[in-house]
């Protein structure tokens, strides 16, 4: 389903690799965890898997298809893939820009072209869901970290894309905002989705995890 061969990254032509020649296989259904040391490169591997980034050498693969620059050009196959793939940013606000938090979680299904009725439907299950229905109206910008964190899950669930990747999402996160995130993996896991989760959180890679990618620095 993802696969990564012999993937290398750097930021500019002379930059330290941030990435070096790393390999790995994510199945359909499986929930892998990235862990690592802050600045080992984890936050860059999810952006290369969301076609954020592509590799300097090496090839990254999904569903069979290489992606690359010239594959992502705007399209319907970068439509469609995005489609597929969701990702919750480290930092809620820079996923963040509608009015209200209705149109926060609209935008997607919007842009996928669904009916009114189905993308009410879908904003309502999300805003239900993530207990953030006395949110609706408000404008995402002023949330605090952890509601934020919220709606940016929410604005995912709305697309229902069948790979999830999510990088760090336990920050501005309280407790009981842990206990839930975990129970929602689980569930999302259940659901057979992919999913992809950057974290430094012990308990969720140790609920969750069928595979974990170790990141490290290239020396
Ligand atoms: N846009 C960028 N330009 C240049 N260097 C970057 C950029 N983003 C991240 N880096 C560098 O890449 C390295 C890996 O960062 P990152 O992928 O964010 O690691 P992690 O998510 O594991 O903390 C760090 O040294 C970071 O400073
Ligand atoms: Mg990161």
């Amino acid at each position: 389903m993802i696969e990564f061969q012999q993937v290398s990254f750097r930021y500019t032509g002379d930059a330290p690799y941030i990435i070096h020649r790393m390999s790995f296989s994510i199945a359909k259904g499986e929930c892998v965890i990235f862990s690592g040391d802050n600045g080992s490169g984890k936050s860059t591997a999810l952006k290369i898997v969301n076609g954020l980034l592509f590799p300097s050498e090496g090839e990254y693969r999904f569903a069979g298809q290489a992606i690359d620059r010239k594959q992502m050009e705007p399209s319907a196959f970068s439509k469609e893939f995005h489609q597929k793939i969701g990702f919750v940013f480290q930092n809620p606000e820079v996923q963040l820009f509608n009015a209200s938090v209705f149109d926060e979680l609209a935008f997607g299904p919007r842009q996928m072209g669904l009916p009114e009725a189905e993308i009410h439907r879908r904003v309502e299950d999300a805003l239900r869901l993530l207990d953030i229905s006395r949110l609706r109206d408000c404008v995402p910008y002023a949330l605090s970290g952890g509601e934020k964190r919220r709606v940016a899950i929410a604005s995912v669930l709305t697309m229902n894309p069948s790979v999830w990747t999510l990088d760090e999402p336990e920050t501005f996160l309280d407790e009981n905002g842990r206990v839930w995130l975990a129970e929602f993996l689980d569930a999302l896991k259940r659901a057979k989705k992919t999913v992809l989760i950057a974290t430094h959180d012990r308990t969720l890679q140790s609920k969750l995890a069928d595979q974990i990618i170790a990141f490290r620095r290239p020396t």
